[in-house]
């Protein structure tokens, strides 16, 4: 039998996650119960045979496994909420941002299994970047844990030093990913292109170069040199964003983000 799956906070990263997880049958709708306030946003995974509700501490205590996805700011407070339901036997997921498993500790005064996961918006449609780790878990609560979120995407499993670096790379790397995107839309009008094909071929394209690594295993550099031909026109684009700072502005860029995370 399915574990139940109790997820606390159906927004954006909550519904996706239980709709993902129904989706793709790693479970049936009826073992996963999803709680907010306003349940009127949930139509959908209710359609799905979602159970919904705005009971935190009912959601738990029928749950094997908990998925916390509310705001950082309101942690504290769910968590005390479901202290008494969170006991031995059930394991905690939290793929909120910024919140340690230490202040999480700290609440709920339990031995269990705790996880973070740091999931990016393309876990909407099965393509997340999921970094994962753990505090007080069994190699079968790891796998279980790397199983769910394999579904929604593709999983690594980290340090949790080194959570905050993940947000930057998987979920903010996102939005730099689809401001190369749109930079490329924009120069492709300019050489000739209506901006919805435009779209199509920069999207299609940079999707293939990320498959390319993705399967082949290969490094940027060995496909870029595919592409190069000598005194051809890859490389004088290329060398030409370089002089303009291509590659040192997006690290400085990566940088920035992460100085602010880590400040903030
Ligand atoms: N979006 C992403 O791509 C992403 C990626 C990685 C991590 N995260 C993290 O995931 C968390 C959720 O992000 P989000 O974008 O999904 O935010 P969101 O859409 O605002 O979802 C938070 C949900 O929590 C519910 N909620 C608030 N108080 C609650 C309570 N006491 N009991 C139960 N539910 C409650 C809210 O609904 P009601 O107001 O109706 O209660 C809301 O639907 C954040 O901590 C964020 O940092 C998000």
């Amino acid at each position: 039998m399915g574990k139940k799956i109790a997820i606390i906070g159906g927004g954006n990263l909550g519904a996706a996650i239980a709709e993902g997880l129904v989706d793709t049958g790693f479970s049936e709708a009826s073992d996963i119960t999803v709680t907010k306030r306003n349940i009127s946003t949930l139509k959908g995974l209710q359609q799905k045979g979602v159970i919904t509700g705005t009971d935190n501490s009912e959601a738990v205590r029928g749950a094997d496994v908990v998925v916390l996805a509310v705001k950082p700011f309101q942690v504290a407070e769910v968590l005390a909420g479901i202290k008494n339901e969170v006991i031995q036997g059930k394991l905690l997921i939290s793929v909120v941002t910024g919140v340690l498993i230490s202040e999480m500790d700290g609440i709920l005064q339990s031995p269990i299994p705790l996880f973070r996961a740091m999931p990016n918006t393309a876990i909407a449609i099965g393509e997340s970047m999921t970094c994962i780790c753990s505090r007080n878990a069994s190699a079968e609560d790891v796998s279980f844990v790397n199983d769910l979120f394999s579904r929604l995407g593709k999983v690594v499993t980290i340090d949790e030093k080194l959570m905050e670096a993940a947000t930057i790379l998987a979920a903010c790397g996102t939005a730099y990913a689809l401001r190369y995107i749109r930079a490329n839309i924009q120069g492709g009008i300019e050489i000739g292109f209506d901006a919805a094909t435009a779209s199509l071929i920069a999207a299609q394209t940079v999707k293939g170069a990320a498959d390319l690594l993705l399967r082949k295993g290969t490094h940027p550099e060995q496909e870029i040199d595919k592409v190069t031909t000598p005194k051809g026109c890859t490389i004088a684009g290329l060398n030409e964003m370089e002089h303009q700072g291509f590659s040192s502005s997006l690290i400085r860029g990566v940088v920035t983000s992460y100085r602010k995370i880590a400040r903030d």
